[in-house]
């Protein structure tokens, strides 16, 4: 099947998609991005979130058709053509990122926790997080990164 969706602020168009292939799938292996990752593929690990229509989900959950007509952002998307998102810089700063393999999702799911405006205390950013599995960091320096993303995101 065919699938015509905006990916990225960018209409894209998928062929010889699967009706099963999923939209992490979709997004990878027939749009050539991949930013979001597929560590565990059954929802568990949260290194495959994506907005879409402006809600953050799994990737590996979502079939690729139902996002016909939609509008997804991914990791790649938070950026502009010359600029990393404040989310993006503070993870780098703040030394968040050893393999790298959750990064994305965290970004994206970071992204999120902020864009409501909130200056979030450690505990409730250890909840928004909460689905987001890191086997590197100890997750101290990704909390450390998005206060400072926090602090960041306030003062512009
Ligand atoms: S790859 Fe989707 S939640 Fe782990
Ligand atoms: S940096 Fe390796 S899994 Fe998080």
């Amino acid at each position: 099947m065919r699938i015509t969706c905006t990916v990225n602020g960018r209409l894209r168009v998928a062929d010889d998609v699967w009706e099963g292939e999923s939209l992490l799938n979709v997004l990878r292996e027939h749009l050539d991005l991949p930013g979001s990752k597929n560590a565990c593929v059954h929802g568990e690990c949260g290194s495959c979130s994506v907005y879409l229509d402006g809600r953050l989900v799994s990737a590996c959950l979502v079939l690729g058709a139902q996002t016909e007509g939609r509008e997804v952002v991914m990791v790649e998307g938070l950026a502009t053509h010359d600029a990393l998102h404040p989310v993006q810089e503070a993870f780098i700063e703040a030394g968040a990122v050893q393999c790298g393999f959750c990064t994305p999702g965290l970004v994206v799911a970071t992204h999120d926790l902020l864009s409501r405006g909130s200056q979030p205390t450690t505990m409730q950013i250890r909840e928004a997080l909460a689905g987001d599995i890191c086997r590197c960091t100890g997750y101290a320096k990704i909390i450390d990164a998005v206060h400072l993303a926090a602090e960041r995101m306030s003062s512009r």
